[in-house]
């Protein structure tokens, strides 16, 4: 199986970094495409890409193609690409608010993978979300699923309303994460501590917490009963989330996420 990654932006190339270096694909079956030419200069220069100046040279040798670029060039990608393409390739879009049937109407096909993917992909942390056209086969979904399981995990979904939804959770997430990381940064500098020793009790406490909660099946819910005793310094700081509503206020802020991934998409 030969993949073809169209875009070596931020997410294309965390695609093919991550696809590269697992077992599952190697060297010789990754090839790479982007329309600028630093970039394929930069590109030729890492070893373990095949790395192609012209689309018309790789779209036909690939089985799978990913397509990596802003949502706002798609329109000519698809332009570029349709005169190429081939009933039996599979499409797997990274592209947010894209829909499923705009591909295939602009390519002409009809096996298309709608993703969200997040940004710790970059790290080998990320959660792909995916859905698919009914024209692709289980064995096929099952394909995809190694190739976007190689930045982290990939969740299956029903059907288009949840990759929107997973762009309120999953895709924007990362940012709600360092918003609160921020806000326990500034009050950690405004207790006295150096802007090193703010960054590492935070980040700590994150990576700490998120360990604990991976190791048991406790729910956030319950871990919070766990280290809040009553009359205690977190019951205190948990009591005044409570009282200044931010849980739902976060949930608020996913939901706008969620509608504005649902609105581009129309
Ligand atoms: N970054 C994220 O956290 C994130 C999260 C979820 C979804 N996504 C989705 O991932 C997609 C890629 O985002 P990104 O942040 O990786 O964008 P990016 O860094 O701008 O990368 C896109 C790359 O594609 C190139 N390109 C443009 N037109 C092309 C064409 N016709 N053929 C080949 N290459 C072309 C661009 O070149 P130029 O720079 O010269 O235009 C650029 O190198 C987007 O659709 C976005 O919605 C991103």
């Amino acid at each position: 199986m030969k993949v073809l990654v169209v875009g070596a932006g931020n997410m294309g190339l965390t695609y093919a970094e991550g696809m590269v270096k697992s077992p599952f694909l190697n060297r010789r079956n990754l090839m790479i495409y982007d329309a600028s030419p630093e970039k394929t200069l930069t590109l030729s220069k890492i070893p373990h890409f095949d790395v192609f100046e012209k689309l018309e040279d790789a779209l036909p040798l690939a089985d799978v193609v990913f397509i990596a670029v802003k949502p706002f060039h798609s329109e000519s990608l698809f332009a570029d690409m349709k005169p190429q393409v081939n009933q039996d390739q599979i499409f797997i879009s990274l592209m947010a608010g894209i829909t499923i049937d705009t591909i295939q109407q602009g390519l002409g096909i009809k096996k298309v993978v709608r993703t969200m993917p997040n940004l710790p992909a970059k790290v080998g942390k990320g959660v792909t979300s995916f859905t698919e056209a009914k024209e692709v086969s289980r064995v096929e979904l099952l394909m995809v699923r190694n190739l976007l399981d190689t930045t982290g995990e990939a969740i299956h979904v029903e059907n288009e309303r949840f990759i929107n939804a997973s762009t309120g959770i999953s895709g924007s997430g990362p940012a709600y994460v360092f918003y609160f990381m921020q806000s326990m940064m500034e009050a950690a500098l405004k207790m006295g501590f150096s802007a090193n020793d703010s960054r590492v009790l935070v980040s700590q406490t994150f990576e700490g917490a998120v360990a604990l909660f991976n190791e048991s099946d406790l729910s956030p819910n319950s871990w919070m009963e766990r280290v809040a005793s009553k009359g205690g310094t977190t019951r205190a700081a948990l009591d005044s989330m409570e009282d200044n509503n931010i849980k739902e206020l976060i949930k608020e802020a996913a939901y706008a996420a969620f509608n504005r991934a649902t609105e581009l998409g129309k």
